[in-house]
């Protein structure tokens, strides 16, 4: 049975800081979060939201949007790794949320859970309600599968230049007007692991960057092998003598903890794809020098990020692979326009793959290319960690759809922060009564109880 997203949209916060401030702020180069990193601005939720009604409000838009009622809908899953509560589940406070406007017990029949691995579980979230209403279970009701984070870091980190904020909510079913998924090549690769993890009871993570990009790449190469497997055997796709599967993907998305990093993901699987093909020998003549192999090729991530003079090479080697032209037009035609919203919008964790999505389908369009039939393919990470490679192929009624889409004024009107705004908002000194947009038609936090019978409970309203 067909599955898919049949429609998506998105909540981003209003208030943001600009990068260049921010590194100026920081005595950073602002070129090296412009270029290094390709960061623009970062959204930043104001004192009365948090990770649920980000959720909340991305949910109340699809429905709204779709005029779906609440009976339509079977299941409601919140993935996120920016939870604050060990045991009640996110997609209860959403619900809560939604009520409030659809009226209580509206939901009631509606089941769900809050999934959890760090970004890779909206994947798996989206992975298993698609297997829900292909197993026939749905009985013609949508899934609802929201991706809702809040990317913090501590102050002074070098993590704090890739933050960021916000939800992106999937409706799933079985007549998709956007993407079906395709079947039984899902693949997935995991290894107990501590690249990045945020302990019980800390708000920011803590992060190793640089091990985490390298496992990133490593653990989505995995999957990607695993994928390629599944889609030669069951014939969905085949591959010519001297092709590579890559060849027959016309979009890819990639994790973007921030846009940068999916350009350094791509040229990593395209290098590792390339490599046994006869086009690489002309690659290698125009790069000019060889591959460079670590000292010891079997070695663990450790020993290959303590190779530095390896990593040197392979930094060069790389660099000079992004610039030739056979990269450059895989670069621009799978793969630029996702990273367009991660620019303006930052870090999302497990929303930033789908933000790329959303953003690759606007931009393409945008170019007049007709997406009927393209097959996207997704290399989606979180840390701890798993990887997960997937695809789909955009349906024939895809336009109804994207004709729409609109980043800037989905997003709303923006307010810059100022530097001492973001640091306030940052170290939590303001209460959810001292918000700094007034938001319409929106769902905000109002109170969190302090007093120890009732320690945690949230209040939210609907500002109509
Ligand atoms: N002008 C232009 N580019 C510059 C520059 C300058 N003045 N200074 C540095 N750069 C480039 C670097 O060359 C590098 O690009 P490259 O990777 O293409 O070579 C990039 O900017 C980043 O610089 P780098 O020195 O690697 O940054 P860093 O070590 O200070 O931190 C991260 C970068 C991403 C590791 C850090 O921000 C981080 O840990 N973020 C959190 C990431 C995360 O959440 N990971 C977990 C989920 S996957």
């Amino acid at each position: 049975m067909t599955a898919g997203i049949d429609d998506i949209a998105i909540y981003i916060p209003r208030l943001y800081i600009d990068a260049s401030d921010f590194a100026k702020a920081r005595g950073l180069d602002p070129e090296k979060l412009q270029k290094g990193l390709g960061v623009a601005q970062m959204a930043i939720v104001d004192t009365n939201q948090d990770p649920a009604c980000l959720a909340a409000n991305a949910c109340l838009k699809i429905m709204q949007k779709n005029k779906l009622s609440p009976e339509s809908i079977g299941r409601l899953y919140v993935s996120t790794e920016s939870s604050f509560d060990e045991s009640k589940a996110m997609n209860s406070y959403v619900i809560g949320m939604l009520e409030q406007v659809y009226g209580q017990g509206a939901f009631e029949h509606c089941g769900g859970v809050e999934t959890k691995f760090a970004c890779v579980s909206g994947s798996y979230a989206l992975y298993d309600n698609t297997n829900w209403i292909r197993a026939g279970e749905a009985e013609g009701k949508y899934a609802l599968v929201v991706v809702s984070d809040i990317a913090k870091y501590d102050m002074g980190s070098s993590g704090e230049m890739t933050q960021g904020a916000g939800a992106v909510v999937m409706l799933l079913n079985d007549k998709p007007r956007l993407l079906a998924f395709d079947p039984k090549v899902t693949s997935t690769s995991i290894k107990d692991e501590y690249d990045f993890y945020r302990p019980f009871g800390k708000e920011t993570p803590i992060v190793h960057g640089q091990y985490s990009n390298l496992l990133y790449m490593i653990q989505v190469r995995k999957a990607l092998e695993a994928y390629k497997k599944k889609v030669i055997s069951s014939q969905l796709i085949k591959l010519e003598p001297g092709e590579t599967i890559l060849d027959h993907i016309d979009f890819l998305n990639m994790h973007l903890p921030y846009s940068n990093m999916g350009k350094k993901a791509l040229a990593y699987l395209v290098r590792h794809e390339w490599r046994q093909l006869p086009r690489w020998k002309k690659i290698i003549q125009s790069i000019g020098i060889e591959e460079p192999i670590p000292k010891d090729p079997r070695g663990t991530i450790e020993s290959v990020l303590g190779d530095q003079e390896f990593m040197a090479k392979d930094h060069a080697f790389t660099k000079l692979f992004t610039k030739t032209s056979e990269f450059q037009e895989v670069y621009e035609a799978k793969l630029s326009s996702s990273l367009i919203a991660s620019k303006m919008i930052g870090n999302l964790y497990t929303a930033s793959l789908y933000l790329g999505f959303r953003s690759s389908l606007e931009f393409e369009f945008q170019k007049g290319i007709d997406l009927a039939g393209k097959r996207v393919g997704f290399g989606s990470y979180g840390s701890g960690s798993s990887a997960m490679v997937f695809s789909g192929v955009i349906q024939p009624e895809y336009k109804e759809i994207v004709k729409d889409m609109n980043l800037e004024s989905e997003i709303g009107e923006r307010r810059k922060l100022t530097l001492n705004e973001y640091e306030e908002l940052h170290e939590n000194k303001l209460g959810p009564e001292e918000s700094m947009v007034h938001s319409k038609h929106e769902f905000v936090l109002v109170d969190v109880k302090t007093d120890a019978e009732f320690r945690g409970e949230r209040r939210y309203v609907f500002n109509a």
